[in-house]
Protein backbone atom coordinates (compact mmCIF):
# COMPACT_ATOMS: atom_id res chain seq x y z
CA UNK A 1 0.00 0.00 0.00
CA UNK A 2 1.49 3.29 -0.79
CA UNK A 3 1.78 5.95 1.90
CA UNK A 4 -0.40 8.83 0.11
CA UNK A 5 -3.12 6.19 0.11
CA UNK A 6 -2.43 5.98 3.90
CA UNK A 7 -1.67 9.81 4.81
CA UNK A 8 -1.67 12.08 2.44
CA UNK A 9 -0.54 14.72 4.56
CA UNK A 10 2.03 13.06 6.72
CA UNK A 11 5.39 11.52 5.73
CA UNK A 12 6.43 9.11 8.18
CA UNK A 13 10.20 9.60 8.97
CA UNK A 14 13.38 7.18 8.66
CA UNK A 15 10.60 4.42 7.79
CA UNK A 16 13.75 1.57 6.33
CA UNK A 17 15.71 2.91 8.83
CA UNK A 18 12.86 2.16 11.09
CA UNK A 19 12.34 -1.49 9.99
CA UNK A 20 16.06 -2.64 10.03
CA UNK A 21 16.19 -1.36 13.57
CA UNK A 22 13.11 -3.22 14.69
CA UNK A 23 14.57 -6.13 12.80
CA UNK A 24 10.95 -6.75 11.59
CA UNK A 25 10.38 -10.35 10.69
CA UNK A 26 7.50 -11.92 9.37
CA UNK A 27 5.27 -13.75 11.90
CA UNK A 28 6.23 -11.13 14.04
CA UNK A 29 4.45 -9.45 16.74
CA UNK A 30 4.98 -5.28 17.29
CA UNK A 31 3.64 -2.29 18.89
CA UNK A 32 3.29 1.47 17.32
CA UNK A 33 3.07 3.80 20.64
CA UNK A 34 2.41 6.60 18.34
CA UNK A 35 0.28 5.40 15.52
CA UNK A 36 -0.22 8.91 13.77
CA UNK A 37 -1.04 8.59 10.06
CA UNK A 38 -0.16 4.76 10.21
CA UNK A 39 2.69 5.44 7.69
CA UNK A 40 5.32 3.49 10.33
CA UNK A 41 2.65 0.70 11.09
CA UNK A 42 1.59 0.05 6.98
CA UNK A 43 5.67 -0.39 6.67
CA UNK A 44 5.71 -2.82 10.07
CA UNK A 45 2.78 -5.03 8.60
CA UNK A 46 4.13 -5.38 5.12
CA UNK A 47 7.32 -6.76 6.62
CA UNK A 48 6.06 -9.06 8.64
CA UNK A 49 3.66 -10.38 6.70
CA UNK A 50 2.91 -13.26 6.10
CA UNK A 51 1.36 -13.79 9.85
CA UNK A 52 2.75 -10.24 11.62
CA UNK A 53 0.47 -8.97 14.28
CA UNK A 54 0.26 -4.73 14.95
CA UNK A 55 -1.01 -3.37 17.94
CA UNK A 56 -1.29 0.53 17.06
CA UNK A 57 -2.08 3.26 19.86
CA UNK A 58 -2.55 6.82 19.83
CA UNK A 59 -3.98 9.30 21.99
CA UNK A 60 -5.52 11.85 19.31
CA UNK A 61 -8.94 10.68 18.05
CA UNK A 62 -8.62 12.14 14.86
CA UNK A 63 -5.16 10.33 14.15
CA UNK A 64 -6.79 6.87 15.16
CA UNK A 65 -9.45 7.35 12.31
CA UNK A 66 -7.20 8.55 9.55
CA UNK A 67 -5.17 5.04 10.79
CA UNK A 68 -8.10 3.23 10.97
CA UNK A 69 -8.78 4.17 7.43
CA UNK A 70 -5.48 3.77 5.76
CA UNK A 71 -4.79 0.46 7.29
CA UNK A 72 -8.37 -1.16 6.56
CA UNK A 73 -6.14 -3.62 4.05
CA UNK A 74 -4.37 -5.14 7.04
CA UNK A 75 -7.45 -4.92 9.46
CA UNK A 76 -6.97 -8.72 10.34
CA UNK A 77 -3.21 -7.81 11.64
CA UNK A 78 -4.30 -5.14 13.26
CA UNK A 79 -5.61 -3.94 16.81
CA UNK A 80 -5.95 -0.07 16.83
CA UNK A 81 -6.72 1.60 20.37
CA UNK A 82 -7.15 5.10 21.11
CA UNK A 83 -5.49 5.34 24.53
CA UNK A 84 -2.35 7.13 25.72
CA UNK A 85 0.75 5.09 25.95
CA UNK A 86 1.29 6.13 29.16
CA UNK A 87 -1.17 2.78 29.54
CA UNK A 88 1.20 1.16 27.67
CA UNK A 89 1.43 -2.51 29.68
CA UNK A 90 -2.33 -2.29 30.97
CA UNK A 91 -3.41 -2.04 27.24
CA UNK A 92 -1.23 -4.73 26.20
CA UNK A 93 -1.92 -7.21 29.53
CA UNK A 94 -6.24 -6.16 28.70
CA UNK A 95 -5.62 -7.45 24.77
CA UNK A 96 -3.33 -9.96 25.57
CA UNK A 97 -1.05 -8.57 23.29
CA UNK A 98 2.66 -9.90 24.88
CA UNK A 99 5.55 -10.38 24.53
CA UNK A 100 6.42 -8.70 21.29
CA UNK A 101 9.47 -8.78 19.53
CA UNK A 102 9.34 -4.66 18.61
CA UNK A 103 8.04 -1.41 20.04
CA UNK A 104 8.19 1.55 18.35
CA UNK A 105 7.52 5.46 19.54
CA UNK A 106 7.70 8.10 16.85
CA UNK A 107 7.47 11.16 19.41
CA UNK A 108 5.68 14.31 18.91
CA UNK A 109 2.74 15.78 16.55
CA UNK A 110 2.09 14.40 13.39
CA UNK A 111 1.67 17.11 10.26
CA UNK A 112 -1.81 16.39 10.39
CA UNK A 113 -1.66 18.01 14.09
CA UNK A 114 0.73 20.53 12.93
CA UNK A 115 -1.60 21.60 10.05
CA UNK A 116 -3.90 24.23 11.53
CA UNK A 117 -6.51 22.35 11.97
CA UNK A 118 -8.41 23.99 15.05
CA UNK A 119 -6.20 22.48 17.77
CA UNK A 120 -3.44 25.21 18.59
CA UNK A 121 -0.64 23.45 17.82
CA UNK A 122 0.93 25.36 15.34
CA UNK A 123 1.83 29.23 15.79
CA UNK A 124 1.32 29.66 11.91
CA UNK A 125 -2.43 28.75 11.71
CA UNK A 126 -4.79 30.90 13.69
CA UNK A 127 -6.66 28.63 16.44
CA UNK A 128 -8.01 28.62 20.47
CA UNK A 129 -5.01 27.78 22.58
CA UNK A 130 -6.10 24.23 22.79
CA UNK A 131 -2.97 21.60 22.41
CA UNK A 132 -4.75 18.74 23.88
CA UNK A 133 -3.79 15.34 21.87
CA UNK A 134 -6.51 13.79 23.88
CA UNK A 135 -10.04 16.05 23.67
CA UNK A 136 -11.71 14.84 26.87
CA UNK A 137 -8.56 16.02 29.04
CA UNK A 138 -9.23 19.13 31.08
CA UNK A 139 -6.42 21.32 30.95
CA UNK A 140 -5.15 23.28 27.87
CA UNK A 141 -3.02 25.59 26.64
CA UNK A 142 -5.50 28.53 27.14
CA UNK A 143 -5.40 27.52 31.06
CA UNK A 144 -1.63 27.87 31.09
CA UNK A 145 -1.14 30.65 29.22
CA UNK A 146 -4.35 33.10 31.48
CA UNK A 147 -3.92 31.68 34.83
CA UNK A 148 -0.56 30.43 35.71
CA UNK A 149 1.57 33.12 37.85
CA UNK A 150 4.43 35.11 35.73
CA UNK A 151 6.59 32.76 37.60
CA UNK A 152 5.32 29.73 37.13
CA UNK A 153 5.13 30.83 33.15
CA UNK A 154 9.02 31.46 32.95
CA UNK A 155 9.62 28.25 34.80
CA UNK A 156 7.59 26.00 32.47
CA UNK A 157 8.94 28.23 29.09
CA UNK A 158 12.83 27.55 30.43
CA UNK A 159 12.19 24.08 31.78
CA UNK A 160 10.32 22.55 28.59
CA UNK A 161 10.67 25.47 25.81
CA UNK A 162 14.67 25.64 26.75
CA UNK A 163 14.06 29.53 26.13
CA UNK A 164 16.83 32.01 27.10
CA UNK A 165 13.80 34.85 27.10
CA UNK A 166 11.31 32.97 29.40
CA UNK A 167 11.53 35.39 32.06
CA UNK A 168 10.49 38.34 29.18
CA UNK A 169 8.12 36.34 27.45
CA UNK A 170 6.55 35.62 30.62
CA UNK A 171 6.39 39.07 32.00
CA UNK A 172 4.79 40.17 28.55
CA UNK A 173 1.84 37.43 29.09
CA UNK A 174 1.28 38.28 32.15
CA UNK A 175 0.79 42.07 30.58
CA UNK A 176 -0.68 41.10 27.29
CA UNK A 177 -3.94 38.65 28.89
CA UNK A 178 -6.06 37.59 27.85
CA UNK A 179 -4.48 35.76 25.10
CA UNK A 180 -6.78 33.51 23.62
CA UNK A 181 -5.35 32.53 19.93
CA UNK A 182 -2.09 31.20 18.19
CA UNK A 183 -1.92 34.02 16.48
CA UNK A 184 -2.00 36.66 19.18
CA UNK A 185 0.37 34.18 21.64
CA UNK A 186 3.14 34.50 18.68
CA UNK A 187 2.74 38.36 18.35
CA UNK A 188 3.30 38.51 21.52
CA UNK A 189 6.59 36.84 21.82
CA UNK A 190 7.54 38.36 18.90
CA UNK A 191 7.56 41.48 20.33
CA UNK A 192 9.31 40.22 23.12
CA UNK A 193 12.33 38.66 20.65
CA UNK A 194 12.15 40.60 17.86
CA UNK A 195 14.47 39.62 15.21
CA UNK A 196 17.04 38.57 17.69
CA UNK A 197 16.74 35.10 16.71
CA UNK A 198 16.85 34.45 13.00
CA UNK A 199 17.23 30.01 13.12
CA UNK A 200 13.72 29.28 14.06
CA UNK A 201 10.57 31.07 14.87
CA UNK A 202 10.57 33.17 18.10
CA UNK A 203 7.50 31.11 19.07
CA UNK A 204 9.03 28.09 18.58
CA UNK A 205 10.14 26.94 21.75
CA UNK A 206 7.34 28.76 23.90
CA UNK A 207 4.91 26.86 21.67
CA UNK A 208 6.87 23.56 22.59
CA UNK A 209 7.07 24.59 25.80
CA UNK A 210 3.30 24.17 26.62
CA UNK A 211 2.14 21.61 23.97
CA UNK A 212 4.59 19.50 26.57
CA UNK A 213 3.30 20.58 29.84
CA UNK A 214 -0.65 20.18 28.26
CA UNK A 215 0.32 17.01 27.92
CA UNK A 216 2.71 16.18 30.35
CA UNK A 217 5.11 14.42 27.32
CA UNK A 218 7.81 13.64 29.13
CA UNK A 219 6.62 12.66 31.58
CA UNK A 220 4.57 9.91 30.00
CA UNK A 221 7.91 9.27 28.07
CA UNK A 222 9.41 8.17 30.86
CA UNK A 223 6.91 6.45 32.50
CA UNK A 224 6.23 4.44 29.38
CA UNK A 225 10.08 3.53 28.52
CA UNK A 226 9.55 1.84 31.33
CA UNK A 227 6.94 -0.14 30.73
CA UNK A 228 7.95 -1.12 27.14
CA UNK A 229 10.94 -3.06 28.23
CA UNK A 230 8.41 -5.22 30.20
CA UNK A 231 6.69 -5.86 27.36
CA UNK A 232 9.79 -7.06 24.83
CA UNK A 233 10.46 -10.51 24.63
CA UNK A 234 14.35 -11.87 24.62
CA UNK A 235 15.68 -9.83 21.58
CA UNK A 236 12.83 -7.69 20.91
CA UNK A 237 13.65 -4.09 20.14
CA UNK A 238 13.18 -0.74 21.38
CA UNK A 239 13.18 1.63 18.84
CA UNK A 240 12.46 5.85 19.66
CA UNK A 241 12.10 8.07 17.45
CA UNK A 242 12.58 11.83 19.04
CA UNK A 243 12.65 15.58 17.47
CA UNK A 244 14.30 17.19 20.43
CA UNK A 245 16.96 17.48 22.91
CA UNK A 246 14.32 16.89 25.65
CA UNK A 247 13.13 13.79 24.25
CA UNK A 248 16.51 12.44 22.78
CA UNK A 249 17.78 13.02 26.48
CA UNK A 250 15.16 10.82 28.30
CA UNK A 251 15.51 8.34 25.60
CA UNK A 252 19.65 8.04 25.77
CA UNK A 253 19.75 8.17 29.13
CA UNK A 254 17.16 5.35 29.55
CA UNK A 255 19.12 2.99 27.32
CA UNK A 256 22.27 3.94 28.60
CA UNK A 257 20.65 2.66 32.40
CA UNK A 258 18.90 -0.21 31.55
CA UNK A 259 22.15 -1.05 29.20
CA UNK A 260 24.17 -1.44 33.27
CA UNK A 261 25.19 -4.14 35.44
CA UNK A 262 24.95 -1.50 37.79
CA UNK A 263 23.76 2.01 38.35
CA UNK A 264 25.33 3.07 41.76
CA UNK A 265 27.17 6.47 41.74
CA UNK A 266 30.58 6.49 40.55
CA UNK A 267 32.86 5.91 43.91
CA UNK A 268 30.37 3.52 45.48
CA UNK A 269 32.94 0.49 46.99
CA UNK A 270 30.58 -2.05 46.27
CA UNK A 271 27.19 -2.29 44.22
CA UNK A 272 24.49 -1.50 46.27
CA UNK A 273 21.70 -0.72 43.76
CA UNK A 274 21.04 -4.87 42.68
CA UNK A 275 20.01 -3.54 38.96
CA UNK A 276 21.42 -5.88 36.46
CA UNK A 277 21.28 -4.36 32.78
CA UNK A 278 17.98 -5.16 30.68
CA UNK A 279 18.64 -4.00 27.31
CA UNK A 280 21.55 -4.07 24.86
CA UNK A 281 22.46 -0.99 22.61
CA UNK A 282 22.26 -1.97 19.35
CA UNK A 283 23.89 1.24 18.08
CA UNK A 284 25.63 3.45 19.94
CA UNK A 285 25.18 7.07 18.12
CA UNK A 286 22.13 8.37 17.05
CA UNK A 287 20.58 7.49 13.42
CA UNK A 288 19.33 10.46 11.42
CA UNK A 289 17.41 11.16 8.03
CA UNK A 290 20.22 11.21 4.98
CA UNK A 291 20.08 14.30 3.41
CA UNK A 292 18.12 13.29 0.73
CA UNK A 293 15.31 12.51 3.35
CA UNK A 294 15.59 15.77 4.46
CA UNK A 295 15.29 17.58 1.79
CA UNK A 296 12.12 15.53 0.57
CA UNK A 297 10.53 15.72 4.00
CA UNK A 298 12.17 19.19 5.87
CA UNK A 299 10.05 18.29 9.06
CA UNK A 300 12.55 15.18 9.40
CA UNK A 301 15.79 17.37 10.18
CA UNK A 302 15.33 17.23 13.67
CA UNK A 303 14.45 13.37 13.66
CA UNK A 304 17.08 11.17 16.17
CA UNK A 305 16.65 7.31 16.16
CA UNK A 306 17.64 5.30 18.94
CA UNK A 307 17.77 1.34 19.20
CA UNK A 308 18.02 -1.15 21.73
CA UNK A 309 17.36 -4.73 22.18
CA UNK A 310 16.03 -6.89 25.53
CA UNK A 311 18.47 -9.41 27.09
CA UNK A 312 17.19 -11.44 29.93
CA UNK A 313 18.11 -10.18 33.16
CA UNK A 314 20.07 -12.07 35.73
CA UNK A 315 17.20 -12.52 37.73
CA UNK A 316 14.83 -13.42 34.96
CA UNK A 317 17.81 -15.77 33.74
CA UNK A 318 17.86 -17.74 37.14
CA UNK A 319 13.90 -17.79 37.54
CA UNK A 320 14.11 -19.52 33.75
CA UNK A 321 17.29 -21.95 33.96
CA UNK A 322 15.52 -23.10 37.83
CA UNK A 323 12.33 -23.63 36.06
CA UNK A 324 13.16 -25.26 33.17
CA UNK A 325 16.11 -27.69 34.82
CA UNK A 326 13.87 -28.70 37.16
CA UNK A 327 11.32 -29.49 34.32
CA UNK A 328 10.44 -33.30 33.45
CA UNK A 329 10.73 -33.07 30.11
CA UNK A 330 14.87 -31.62 30.67
CA UNK A 331 15.60 -34.46 32.91
CA UNK A 332 13.67 -37.33 31.22
CA UNK A 333 15.68 -36.08 27.75
CA UNK A 334 19.00 -35.01 29.41
CA UNK A 335 19.24 -32.27 26.32
CA UNK A 336 22.70 -31.00 26.38
CA UNK A 337 23.75 -27.23 26.10
CA UNK A 338 22.63 -26.27 22.66
CA UNK A 339 19.39 -28.04 22.93
CA UNK A 340 18.85 -26.35 26.12
CA UNK A 341 19.63 -22.79 25.18
CA UNK A 342 17.08 -23.23 22.85
CA UNK A 343 14.76 -24.04 24.91
CA UNK A 344 15.57 -21.24 27.24
CA UNK A 345 14.94 -18.90 24.25
CA UNK A 346 11.29 -20.35 23.67
CA UNK A 347 10.67 -20.16 27.45
CA UNK A 348 11.84 -16.72 27.25
CA UNK A 349 9.76 -15.56 24.30
CA UNK A 350 6.79 -17.68 25.65
CA UNK A 351 7.30 -15.98 29.53
C1 LIG B 1 5.07 11.93 14.78
S1 LIG B 1 3.45 11.33 14.93
C2 LIG B 1 3.59 9.65 14.45
C3 LIG B 1 3.52 9.46 12.98
C4 LIG B 1 3.47 8.00 12.56
N1 LIG B 1 4.67 7.28 12.93
C5 LIG B 1 3.22 7.84 11.08
O1 LIG B 1 3.96 7.12 10.41
O2 LIG B 1 2.27 8.45 10.57
C6 LIG B 1 3.24 11.18 16.65
C7 LIG B 1 1.87 10.65 17.07
O3 LIG B 1 1.99 10.25 18.42
C8 LIG B 1 0.82 10.59 19.11
N2 LIG B 1 1.18 10.72 20.52
C9 LIG B 1 2.01 11.63 21.08
N3 LIG B 1 2.10 11.40 22.41
C10 LIG B 1 1.32 10.32 22.68
C11 LIG B 1 1.00 9.61 23.86
N4 LIG B 1 1.51 9.95 25.05
N5 LIG B 1 0.19 8.54 23.76
C12 LIG B 1 -0.32 8.15 22.56
N6 LIG B 1 -0.08 8.82 21.41
C13 LIG B 1 0.74 9.88 21.46
C14 LIG B 1 0.36 11.89 18.47
O4 LIG B 1 -1.03 12.06 18.64
C15 LIG B 1 0.75 11.67 16.99
O5 LIG B 1 -0.32 11.17 16.26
Amino acid sequence: MSQTMLAPTHIPVLVEETIQALAVLPGGRYIDCTLGGGGHAAAILEHSFPGGQLLGIDADPQAIKIAREGLEAYSGSTLIINENFVNLEAICYKYDFLPVHGILFDLGLSSLQLNGNGRGFSFQHKAPLDMRLNPNQELTADDIVNTYSETELAQLIKKYGEEGYSRQIARRIVQERPIKTTLQLARTIERVIGSRRRRIHPATRTFQALRIAVNQELEHLESALGQAVNLLGFEGRLVVISYHSLEDRIVKQFMQREAKDCICSPGTPTCVCGHTASLRLVRKRVITPSPAEVQINPRSRSARLRVAERVITQDEHYQIVERLCSSAEVKSNGWRRPTLLKKLRQAFIAA
